[in-house]
């Protein structure tokens, strides 16, 4: 199977360039050749630009599917179709749970959850309009290929409490916690793993399953992105609270809220 990946060489992108590489697929890469530049140093690397509307480079060539992992705006993806007319089999489009509506989604949401409005009278990627955008580029993929399926292909591979995501990430690090529950209203805006509308990150990977999509256990993804951050070369991740500021919050708690509540 021929397949072009729009993009490819950075996060969600390169993992399906491995994934395809690993079925045996012919893949071709499309990008400005800034990202990655040192991996999948066999593969043909087309250069353009879809900020500037560069597609020169996909002039020639056909693929069974293109995979859209760098559009963000709908004239990514309106040039893109155009730049390629008939030669390509079919268009994965890499969008987001942003396109979906906050309010009143709970957990195990399908892929039939009311989306948001479409927005298409700026190009700036937002908190506001990066959802928004990205529903108008879902529009016009399906406006121009017509049979169409969305698909959540989301983890983890079993339910998860936000308890076991940190013990999790602790077994996959090595190391012990202790988990001490304190009421939200102490952690800062934004604290790692801590977000109001956290039953809309909670979608049903059903249909994913059905069609084959497996998911990785969630200490497989940990020891991933540990190994990762550690043989890249720059100074670890890291976020969430300093020392200090994790024995203030300790230190405010109420005492009447039991550990592991
Ligand atoms: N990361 C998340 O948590 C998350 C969540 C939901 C949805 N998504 C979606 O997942 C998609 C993939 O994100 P990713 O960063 O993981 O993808 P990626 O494909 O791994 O990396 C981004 C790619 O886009 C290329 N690129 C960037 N700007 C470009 C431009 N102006 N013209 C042509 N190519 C360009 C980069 O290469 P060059 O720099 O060499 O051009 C790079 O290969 C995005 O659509 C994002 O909205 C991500």
């Amino acid at each position: 199977m021929r397949i072009l990946v729009l993009g490819g060489t950075s996060f969600v992108g390169r993992a399906i360039v491995e994934d395809a590489l690993r079925t045996g697929a012919e893949v071709t890469l499309f990008g400005r050749g800034k990202t990655g530049t040192d991996l999948f140093g066999d593969l043909t690397r087309l250069i353009g630009d879809r900020d500037t509307g560069d597609y020169a480079a996909l002039g020639a060539g056909s693929w069974d599917a293109v995979v859209d992992a760098s559009g963000y705006v709908p004239r990514h993806v309106d040039q893109a179709m155009d730049a390629l007319g008939e030669r390509a089999g079919r268009y994965l489009f890499i969008s987001s749970h942003a396109v979906y509506q906050l309010d009143g989604v709970g957990p195990g949401s399908t892929e039939d959850a009311p989306r948001r409005p479409p927005v298409r009278d700026t190009e700036e990627l937002t908190n506001d309009t990066y959802g928004p955008l990205k529903v108008a580029c879902e529009d016009d993929v399906v406006a121009r290929y017509g049979t169409w399926a969305t698909i959540h292909a989301v983890g983890p591979a079993t339910p998860v409490t936000l308890g076991g995501v940190v013990e999790s990430c602790a077994r996959a690090a090595g190391t012990e916690v202790e988990i001490v529950a304190v009421p939200l209203e102490l952690a800062p805006p934004f604290f790692p793993l801590v977000r109001t509308n956290w039953p809309s990150q909670q979608r049903s990977p059903a249909r994913a399953r059905v069609a084959g999509m497996p998911a990785t256990a969630l200490e497989v993804t940990a020891a991933d992105v540990l190994a990762w951050d550690r043989q890249r070369g720059e100074p670890p991740l890291d976020g969430g609270f300093t020392p200090e500021q994790e024995q203030a919050v300790l230190a405010a708690r109420r005492p009447t809220i039991p550990a592991g509540d």
